[in-house]
């Protein structure tokens, strides 16, 4: 029996319970896990199929390499844990056709008691299902990965750093890359001179100020170079600023 109510309870509908936690059983968020800052629980999506062969899977209609998950036996799953009309947290179902997940919305997902997702495998989840339930469809990245697993961990990770207490004061989480809508400055320790190459002149002045100027054009430069899409929305900010 834990102390207190944990802060977030993940829930991770898969093929593949096995897979979890994986990577997050170690390090800050293993640490939060075995404390009962956030807990993980896996339902095993298989369970939930209705034949002899435990089939998951059909024929997609309309033709077409790979096969489909079937609504039926995600249903089930869905129903064990969630109520239909809602009130159980967001419904994630990761897919390459979802929108972009950003800092912003882990910010908000890290705000959520309980957020229960749905990893997919071969083509995907039928519609109907997605739909059904009122999932959010995320994608993490734009690129294909062969399922959401590695999705829902990546979502994981980032969300229980931000649950308070995970991250140490030392790594503090405000100048952080998309925190203020800028990639992060670069970083350097010792030794001082390393292969040849020196430290920034600037990062050794113990000027306060200067540091933390270079660091904010550091910030933008990279920003405005790496990442078009993030530097216009920063300029526009600044713009209704002021
Ligand atoms: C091989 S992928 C299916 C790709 C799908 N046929 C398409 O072209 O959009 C199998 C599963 O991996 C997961 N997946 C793959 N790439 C992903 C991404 N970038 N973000 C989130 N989930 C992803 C989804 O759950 C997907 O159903």
């Amino acid at each position: 029996m834990l102390a207190h109510e944990p802060r977030w309870a993940a829930i991770v509908l898969t093929l593949f319970p096995e897979m979890f936690p994986g990577a997050l059983a170690h390090s800050l968020a293993g640490k939060a896990l075995g404390e009962g800052v956030w807990t993980l629980e896996t339902v095993d999506i298989r369970g939930f199929a209705r034949d002899k062969h435990r089939t998951v899977d059909d024929a997609p209609f309309g033709g077409g390499a790979g096969m489909v998950m079937r609504p039926d036996v995600v249903d089930a799953a869905l129903r064990s844990h969630r109520a239909p009309e809602g009130g159980t947290g967001p419904l994630i179902y990761f897919t390459p056709r979802g929108r972009l997940l950003e800092q912003r919305r882990v910010e908000e997902l890290a705000g959520e008691r309980r957020v229960t997702m749905l990893c997919g495998r071969f083509e995907g989840v039928d519609q109907r299902v997605l739909d059904a339930h009122g999932a959010e469809e995320i994608s993490v990245c734009d690129v294909v990965l062969s399922g959401g697993e590695p999705a829902a961990l990546l979502l994981m990770d980032a969300v229980v750093r931000l649950l308070p207490g995970v991250v140490g004061r030392e790594e503090s989480l405000e100048d952080e890359s998309f925190a203020r809508g800028l990639l992060e400055y670069p970083h350097y320790t010792r030794p001082q001179t390393w292969d040849g190459r020196a430290v920034p002149d600037e990062l050794l002045s113990g000027h306060h100020e200067r540091i933390r100027a270079w660091r904010q054009r550091q910030a933008e430069e990279t920003t405005r170079q790496r990442r078009p899409d993030l530097w216009a929305r920063y300029v526009a900010a600044k713009v209704n600023e002021g």
